[in-house]
C-alpha cells in the first residue's frame, strides 16, 4: 500500500472533520503505534501481517492529519529494544521497512507534488545497509519539502538519542567550538535527532498501555497525551478525532512555553551550523552505500 492515499472518509466523517478543523488543530501530532502482534494473535495471522497492517493504518492516518490541517507528524516505528525480539520478527521488520521506503522512493512524483518531507530519527548506525540506502534517499530526496513533515523514529529510543547529543556537545567543547559554560538545555535540544521540529501538541499512544516506552521524554515535557485503548491496526478515525476533541479541550489549559527563551550566541550558532552539516554530509555517504 501507498504512503499517500486517497481519501477514503465518507460524508458524515467528512462533516466531522470539518467541524473539528474549525477549532484549535494541533500542529504537531505523534503517535506510538502500540499493538500490532496482539492484532495479528486476534485475528490468528502472522505477527508480520499484524505489521504490515499497521503499516496500512499509518498510511490512513496521515490521510487523516493531511484533511485537518496538521502539519507534522511524528511516529514510532521500531524502538531500539526491538532489536531484543526474535530474529525472525526484526528481520520481517525490516525488510517491511526496506519494501515501504522503497515504495516511497517508486511514488516520489506524488510525494513532491503533495510537498511531504520525510525525515528518519534515530541512531541510523544499527539499521542494515540496504534499509538505510532507502532511507537517505527518501530522507535527501525531501529534504526541501515543507508542506507537511513526517517523521519515522526507527532504531529510536530517546535515551540513546540523549546520549549521542551529549557526545555531540563534548565534541564542540573538545574542538574548543563551544565553551562548558554554553551548555543549556536548548543547545541539547539542538543535538537531537529531532533538531528540526518543534515538539510535539499531542501524543496518541494506542492498545491500552499507560507509558512513554522511551519516546520523545526530552520533547514532551507540555504535550498532551492521549491513551486509547484499541489496537493500532484497529485505530479508526472516530478515536483518532477524539483524540484531537480532547487536546482542544485541554489545550487553554495547558502552559505553552513563549518562544525561546534562550538566544542562540554567535559561537553556539556556529557550532550548530558545524555539526547540521557533519550531519548531513553523513546521510550523503550513505545514499552511496
Ligand atoms: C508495535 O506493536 C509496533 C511495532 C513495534 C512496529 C510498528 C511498525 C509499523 C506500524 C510499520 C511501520 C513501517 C514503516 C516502514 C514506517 P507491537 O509489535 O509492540 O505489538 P504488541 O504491543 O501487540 O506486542
Ligand atoms: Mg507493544
Amino acid at each position: 500500500m501507498s504512503w499517500i492515499r486517497d481519501n477514503t472518509l465518507n460524508w458524515f466523517q467528512h462533516i466531522a472533520v470539518r467541524i473539528i478543523r474549525a477549532g484549535h488543530v494541533p500542529k504537531h501530532v505523534a503517535i506510538i503505534m502500540d499493538g500490532n502482534r496482539r492484532y495479528a494473535n486476534k485475528n490468528n495471522v502472522e505477527k508480520i501481517e499484524g505489521h504490515t497492517r499497521g503499516f496500512d493504518k499509518l498510511a490512513e492516518s496521515l490521510q487523516w492529519c493531511m484533511d485537518l490541517g496538521i502539519s507534522e507528524v511524528t511516529v514510532y516505528a521500531f524502538s531500539i529494544e526491538n532489536f531484543k525480539r526474535t530474529k525472525e520478527e526484526v528481520d520481517c521488520l525490516m525488510e517491511l521497512a526496506s519494501q515501504k521506503f522503497q515504495r516511497l522512493l517508486d511514488e516520489k512524483e506524488k510525494l513532491m507534488e503533495h510537498g511531504v518531507c520525510v525525515r528518519v530519527i534515530g541512531n541510523l548506525s544499527l539499521i542494515p545497509d540496504k534499509v538505510k540506502r532507502h532511507i537517505a534517499e527518501a530522507m535527501f530526496l525531501t529534504k526541501d519539502n515543507n508542506n507537511a513533515i513526517l517523521n519515522v523514529a526507527f532504531a529510536y529510543t530517546s535515551r540513546d538519542e540523549i546520549t549521542y547529543a551529549i557526545k555531540d556537545v563534548l565534541d564542540g567543547v573538545k574542538s574548543t567550538d563551544i565553551k562548558i559554560e554554553d551548555i543549556n538545555d536548548d543547545l541539547l535540544s539542538k543535538c537531537l535527532y529531532t533538531y528540526k521540529s518543534p515538539d510535539p501538541d499531542l501524543l496518541i499512544r494506542t492498545s491500552g498501555e499507560h507509558r512513554l516506552s522511551d519516546f520523545l521524554m526530552w520533547q514532551c515535557t507540555n504535550t498532551y497525551i492521549h491513551f486509547v485503548n484499541v489496537l493500532w491496526p484497529e485505530f479508526s478515525v472516530w478515536d483518532f478525532l477524539r483524540a484531537i476533541f480532547f487536546y482542544q479541550r485541554y489545550y487553554s489549559q495547558l502552559i505553552k512555553e513563549q518562544g525561546n527563551i534562550h538566544l542562540l550566541n554567535p559561537i553556539i550558532s556556529s557550532y550548530i551550523k558545524k555539526l547540521y552539516l557533519k550531519r548531513t554530509n553523513m546521510l550523503q555517504k550513505m545514499v552511496q552505500l
